[in-house]
């Protein structure tokens, strides 16, 4: 594993919402840049920026124009070459969003590829052969080009897929994945990946990474083989640099070259069940709050994270990182379903066991989620998109533009949390992440891919404990989500048993047991 993902932490920057410089409204690369210095104060040493690319915005972005070019509303693609050389002036490293799968409607492939008359795009995206021709099962657009066929969908309507070919190939429009078009898409999306590694780019969150090859194995044998190719030339061709895939499940992604995969707030997924557990994942409003194992109230028992997570982390373990989140953009805030005492909590737990954690924006100060309406094919994601609160000022310090003109509008609470009232205060919650990630980069035994083993977790009940490290430096961590004290009963205890880190009361040791306090995080030397 690259030796900097080790004591790696990130920090997921929508950029159109993190900080603006020129009083337009929308936030801004140089206003990334001049924020470096917040985010590394955080312990924060990575960032994934959000596409940043020339777009029509009917997906945020995630419908790119012109993978070469920084959107204008952001700057320049010079801006974003000052955000690379200061981040790695302060030893940070910058991930941009790739979105191999998909391109806008708009981009200048997709316009070629739409022309009646056969030409070298004509295969750069998937079309069939006639204006009547289903998509084989994917969803399509018909009766739009030109071009005697339809193409077939990744997401939006706005989001025709790439061509990258088939697994399995039933209808005469289908190619292999070897075949040419779908290698010559292959070879531009690394020359995308080229261009930015060389403009100092250190890797890539990628988008629907197992989106790639269509009718594809159960196991996803081809978009895998794709992969494999494709971190192959990243790796010869740039060694340092990463890639984090959104994919949820490593088994197959780390085995496909990826560094690192996503943990997803999948609806009912051990992780939802963790720290979410909202039914109604699509719908603006969170339901079924309170069920989350973190809710002190819940009757919820670690092992429903557990059952998911661990498989999963055990296959994988050798070959990357399965990264949990505090949130992303496409998830309701962590605020919607757990109040601040138990997000401490979260937080604690998230940041201490394996992988590299990533915390989105605005988290660490307990920014809550809006009731918006759409924005950019936002739908209820837009209420987590909101711009960053950074004092009492105007627009909360976001932007100097009216208020009328912000991308979107700021909490409007009186208390809306801000860095600024947070800033001086170790107690808050900007504090307490502050120091969960400093006492996380203080301990080699808390490293991304150091050792981890459950120490203890029952059915029923409420405690969790795990072991982080082995032989000299190893940790024990221990959480108690409930309202009441919990025991942690343990065969062999730690020699000594202060607390080396804590939230919450003190913990008590006796009878072959540590009893942790109400909502109580602890962690022990175990040497
Ligand atoms: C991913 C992105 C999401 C986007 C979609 C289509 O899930 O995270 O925001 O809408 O892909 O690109
Ligand atoms: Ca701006």
């Amino acid at each position: 594993m690259v030796n900097w993902l080790k004591d790696a932490v990130f920090y997921e920057i929508y950029p159109q919402s993190f900080y603006d410089t020129n009083a337009d409204g929308i936030g801004d690369i140089p206003g990334i840049t001049q924020k470096l210095g917040y985010v590394q104060g955080l312990g924060c040493n990575a960032l994934w920026l959000n596409p940043c690319f020339d777009s029509p915005f009917k997906d945020a972005g995630y419908d790119v124009r012109d993978y070469k070019k920084v959107a204008p509303r952001y700057g320049t693609n010079e801006d974003l070459k000052a955000l690379f050389a200061a981040a790695h002036a302060r030893g940070m490293h910058v991930l941009l969003d790739l979105v191999p799968g998909h391109t806008s409607e708009e981009h200048a492939w997709f316009k070629a590829s739409s022309a009646p008359e056969k030409n070298d795009l004509s295969g750069r995206y998937i079309w069939t052969d006639s204006w009547i021709e289903n998509g084989d099962g994917m969803p399509f657009i018909a009766g739009e080009a030109a071009r005697c066929g339809t193409y077939v969908l990744n997401f939006f309507k706005c989001q025709p897929a790439l061509n990258y070919g088939y697994g399995r190939c039933r209808r005469p429009w289908q190619q292999p994945i070897t075949g040419p078009d779908a290698m010559a898409t292959r070879d531009a999306i690394w020359d995308v990946m080229r261009f930015w590694l060389d403009a100092g780019c250190d890797g890539f969150r990628v988008d629907m990474a197992d989106s790639l090859v269509k009718n594809d194995t159960p196991q996803k044998r081809y978009t895998c083989a794709v992969w494999r190719d494709l971190s192959a030339r990243l790796k010869r061709h740039a060694p340092e640099a990463v890639m984090v895939s959104e994919w949820n499940h490593p088994a197959q992604s780390l085995k496909a070259g990826f560094d690192m995969d996503f943990m997803l707030d999948w609806q009912g997924n051990g992780y939802s069940w963790l720290v979410r557990n909202y039914d109604g994942a699509t719908e603006g409003v969170p339901k079924n709050i309170g069920k989350a194992y973190f809710c002190k109230d819940s009757t919820t028992d670690i092992t429903k994270f557990l059952d998911d997570w661990l498989p999963s982390y055990e296959a994988s373990r050798k070959h990357g990182l399965y990264c949990l989140i505090t949130g992303n953009h496409d998830t309701l805030r962590i605020s919607a379903g757990l109040d601040e005492a138990e997000r401490r909590l979260a937080f604690a737990t998230l940041f201490t066991l394996p992988g590299a954690p990533f915390l989105y924006y605005g988290d660490e100060i307990g920014m809550r989620y809006q009731n918006l309406p759409t924005k950019e094919g936002g739908y209820n994601r837009t209420g987590s998109r909101t711009p960053m609160q950074w004092d009492q000022s105007a627009n909360l310090g976001f932007s100097a533009a009216p208020a009328e003109k912000l991308y979107l509008p700021v909490d409007p609470a009186p208390d809306a949390p801000t860095v600024a009232a947070q800033e001086d205060d170790p107690g808050s919650l900007l504090g307490t992440v502050r120091s969960i990630l400093a006492f996380r980069h203080s301990r080699p035994a808390l490293a991304a891919d150091a050792p981890f083993a459950v120490e203890y977790a029952e059915k029923g009940r409420r405690a969790f404990a795990w072991r982080r490290g082995r032989g000299r430096g190893a940790l024990l961590c221990a959480v108690n989500p409930a309202g009441t004290a919990c025991d942690v009963p343990l065969a062999s205890l730690p020699h000594r048993m202060e607390p080396v880190f804590r939230l919450g009361g003190e913990p008590t040791v006796k009878n072959a047991a540590i009893t942790l306090p109400p909502q109580s995080f602890a962690v022990f030397a175990l040497d």
